[in-house]
């Protein structure tokens, strides 16, 4: 594209993800409306990005996305603004089961996308994104598993390979919050069984950024104990980057909590990373080394998120560069997460 205008994007889906996450996330930096977005989310905006157009199959929340974020042009069918917006690239905010059809019709049309998790719902709509984004290189093709853009990712995986803990040997993830309701106004749709609940909402942002900060990929995942609702509490063994890891995920929890912690020979790594509360926050990491004994806080970036995967998007659109969460670098951690689901007992 054209180094000299601004990168032209199209969003499709006004609901919370759009309104907190992608449409301040590819405003402009230090404006009011990036500084009032859910803080978890919207990574600090993004340079030289103009959104040209929103679709939405709600008329109300097209045009409230519309007026809030300055849009002139609005749709209520995401195919008719790929078809006629001239633009480089879509984001895609919808439910999982439009996330394919959108995400193949934007790159058969020419434009990068960044399509939100969990990008595919089957292994058959895997091989399908996967195959379309091959026939369609160089366009970029992010899948939207955010947390494994936090800063936190990033100064731990430094540490673990630098050895400052050791070999790591144990990992435990334990993500849970009060579940969707909390989060969406329009949440209905997170419980339709066939979409695997909490395993498919939290299981993949726990795999992808564990494979982050492991250094390595999933090569086997074993599901365990599901809970009493089998959609709202699951729990798997599996090892990742040679790291034998517990996953415990919850939509039932009475406070959310997102912790990672890492065992090695020679110490433990603990995050906090802190789910979505509504409220601004600083996640927390602390490194507890064997030799020393007392635990040490970590320094983690003061723009938190200045590496987020909007800002990457835009990056990656412009250069032509893979990005981090790109669909053949979350590939594997997908077809894990899809295994995981497919051992859901029925309710
Ligand atoms: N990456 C993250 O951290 C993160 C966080 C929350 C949600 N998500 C994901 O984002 C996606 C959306 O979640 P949400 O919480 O914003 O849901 P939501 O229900 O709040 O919003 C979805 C919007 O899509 C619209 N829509 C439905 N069908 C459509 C269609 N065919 N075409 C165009 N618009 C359509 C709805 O009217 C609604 O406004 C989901 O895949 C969810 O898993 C990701």
């Amino acid at each position: 594209m054209a180094e000299s205008r601004a990168l032209r994007i199209g969003i499709i889906g006004c609901g919370q993800v759009a309104m907190q996450g992608a449409l301040p996330g590819l405003s402009r930096p230090g404006s009011d409306i990036v500084q009032d977005a859910a803080p978890f989310l919207s990574f600090g905006g993004a340079e030289d990005v103009e959104i040209v157009a929103v679709a939405d199959t709600d008329p109300g929340r097209a045009a409230a996305a519309a007026s809030r974020f300055g849009i002139g042009s609005i749709y209520l069918d995401g195919f008719e603004l790929l078809d006629q917006v001239p633009m480089d690239a879509v984001v895609i905010c919808t439910p999982p089961r439009f996330h394919l059809g959108y995400a193949c019709a934007g790159l058969e049309r020419g434009l990068s996308v960044l399509v939100e998790k969990p990008a595919s719902t089957s292994a058959r709509e895997l091989d399908r994104l996967t195959s379309t984004r091959a026939a369609h290189r160089p366009q970029s093709c992010l899948v939207n598993a955010s947390w494994a853009y936090h800063p936190a990712v990033a100064v731990t995986a430094g540490l673990i390979t630098r050895g400052e803990i050791g070999i790591a040997r144990q990992a435990e993830v334990v993500f849970e919050h009060g579940g969707p309701q909390d989060w969406s106004p329009n949440a209905a749709w997170y419980r339709d069984t066939e979409l695997g609940g909490v395993v498919t909402d939290l299981g993949l942002h726990s795999l992808v950024l564990l494979e982050n900060v492991l250094g390595g990929p999933t090569t086997e995942l074993r599901p365990g104990a599901f809970g009493p609702d089998p959609l709202e509490r699951a729990q798997a063994d599996a090892t990742i980057g040679g790291t034998a890891v517990r996953i415990s995920l919850g939509w039932d929890a009475p406070s959310p909590r997102f912790i990672v912690s890492i065992a090695g020979d020679d110490g433990e790594i603990v995050l906090s990373l802190i789910p979505w509360t509504g409220k601004p926050h600083r996640p927390t990491a602390q490194i507890q080394r064997s030799s020393s004994g007392e635990p040490v806080a970590l320094e983690l970036p003061a723009e938190s998120y200045a590496g987020g995967p909007y800002r990457q998007f835009a990056t990656s659109v412009r250069t032509g560069t893979a990005g981090l969460t790109d669909i053949d670098a979350v590939a594997n951690a997908l077809s894990f997460m899809l295994k995981w689901k497919s051992a859901i007992p029925a309710a």
